[in-house]
């Protein structure tokens, strides 16, 4: 069907004046004796179209006027009768789809809770068409970046066998159900599909370092499967990954790759959806345009492992989780070293190397690893990376340590053995990225339809 966006009817002034076809949804309608008018929106832009009919010229069918019924509308663009915009005069407005009164798109009843329940749905509100809006803006610009510095885009496989990345847990794939004749779990696996077990990928960086070890820098932006059982706000059982990987680098240039990458998406935001942002920082968080703005242009801030440890230790506050050299840090933790202790994103670096994987760089000092996760107010992890350790005995050390299967890893292992070179990269979590930039605090609410524990629908 040939038609204008509302977006482009409302924004270019040389449409004054002349016919255009519109097609969209009905917001509101009012009614009069001689006047019908229909506001209608399409999903290019927050702004609702007004749709003026005149009913002694034109005949309107009254399902045209209900909430969440679509239209196609031919007329003349005219200014606005009242305000700066323009409104259409319609010359024929045609019923594509009538909606009844149980549309639950109604103004009453949008809480986000309320809207999980009907995802099929929710994209019609003003709130989820701009996440999807900034999520399509960001996403675009996550390939730009990369394109503009010459990394290369590597399609990844999302079906693997090698189960100890050490990222998460796995979802298995499978053709065929458990079947008590075979005796060990090797033989089930042997009958299988693939003659062995495989599942779902964590993490694409294993065969991103293949490709980088080639063709110097390379992202992968995909999908990412973790069957953890965290029902929290900010994990995903599929969640989209952007991964570079680059070679002949250490770890200070994956930092400086991942914070410039950072804030080329954010002014990418904030650029391009500015109405959106606006919408954002009044309605769901105060302040959220200057928070950007000043991210876009201040540094962010380094701390080791250690001094994070340090910092808690000393902190002022009561944590669920006790905190000590060598723990994990904690979502409660991490939000407070960037919220309340440098009140900006922070990498810390450094870590501990028995709770990271094993193919990070082993640093000098024979107990921490040149890893560095990125924390930012409001969410903590969005960012996870390291140097990887490009010594092939080291890193069979590693690998021994944890009782690893060095079969499964024997190809890369021998990237290690042909022409080994430092390298590094790290793995942004996309929906947590789209969180930050949104506001939005539930990780359900910036994914079309989300797969959580107990969530597939
Ligand atoms: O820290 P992670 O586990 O790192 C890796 O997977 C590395 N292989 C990345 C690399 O170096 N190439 O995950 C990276 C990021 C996290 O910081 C987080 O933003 C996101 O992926 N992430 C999730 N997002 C949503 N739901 C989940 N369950 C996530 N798990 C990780």
């Amino acid at each position: 069907m040939k038609h204008t966006d509302i977006a482009k009817v409302l924004g270019d002034q040389a449409l004054l004046g002349q016919e255009v076809t519109v097609c969209g949804w009905v917001r509101t309608a009012r009614d009069s004796a001689a006047v019908a008018f229909l506001e209608v929106t399409d999903g290019t832009s927050f702004s609702r179209l007004q749709v003026v009919v005149d009913k002694n010229k034109l005949a309107l069918d009254p399902e045209c006027g209900k909430c969440g019924a679509s239209v196609c509308a031919k007329g003349v663009v005219v200014k606005a009768f009242k305000g700066e915009g323009a409104e259409l005069n319609a010359t024929e407005v045609t019923l594509l789809g009538k909606c009844p009164s149980d549309y639950p798109i109604q103004k009453k009843r949008t809480t986000l809770d309320f809207l999980r329940g009907i995802p099929h749905l929710r994209l019609r509100t003003n709130t989820f068409a701009a996440v999807f809006r900034v999520r399509s803006v960001a996403a675009q610009a996550v390939h730009r970046y990369f394109h503009e510095r010459g990394y290369y885009y590597i399609h990844t496989p999302l079906i693997t066998a090698s189960d100890c990345e050490g990222a998460g847990e796995m979802f298995r794939v499978t053709t065929q159900p458990w079947n008590a004749k075979y005796e060990s779990e090797e033989a089930y696996f042997a009958d299988d599909f693939f003659g062995k077990k495989a599942g779902l990928s964590v993490s694409g960086q294993l065969e991103g370092e293949v490709a980088a070890t080639a063709l110097g820098r390379i992202y992968t932006f995909g999908p990412s499967f973790r069957a953890e059982n965290s029902n929290t706000t900010k994990h995903l059982a599929e969640f989209w990954h952007i991964e570079p990987e680059i070679a002949f680098a250490e770890l200070p240039d994956v930092l400086e790759v991942a914070e410039e990458m950072v804030k080329y998406l954010i002014r990418a935001v904030l650029t391009e959806c500015p109405a959106e942002i606006d919408f954002f920082d009044k309605f769901v968080q105060k302040g959220l345009r200057d928070k950007l703005t000043h991210v876009a242009e201040s540094d962010f801030a380094v701390l080791t492992y250690t001094d994070a440890v340090a910092i808690l230790e000393k902190a002022d506050r009561e944590f669920k989780f006790p905190v000590g050299w060598g723990c994990d840090l904690q979502t409660e933790h991490e939000r407070y070293l960037t919220e309340e202790v440098m009140k900006k994103p922070v990498f810390v670096i450094n870590y501990p190397k028995e709770i990271k994987s094993f193919y990070m760089k082993q640093n000098a000092d024979g107990k921490t690893v040149a890893a560095a996760d990125l924390l930012v107010p409001g969410i903590g992890e969005i960012i996870g990376g390291s140097e990887r350790e490009a010594d092939p005995e080291k890193l069979l050390a590693a690998m021994q340590a944890r009782k690893m299967d060095l079969s499964a890893y024997e190809q890369y292992l021998s990237l290690r053995t042909f022409g080994t070179v430092p390298h590094g990269g790290f793995g942004l979590g996309f929906d947590r990225f789209v969180m930050y930039v949104t506001g939005m605090e539930n990780i359900r609410d910036v994914v079309l339809f989300p797969r959580t524990v107990n969530n597939i629908m």
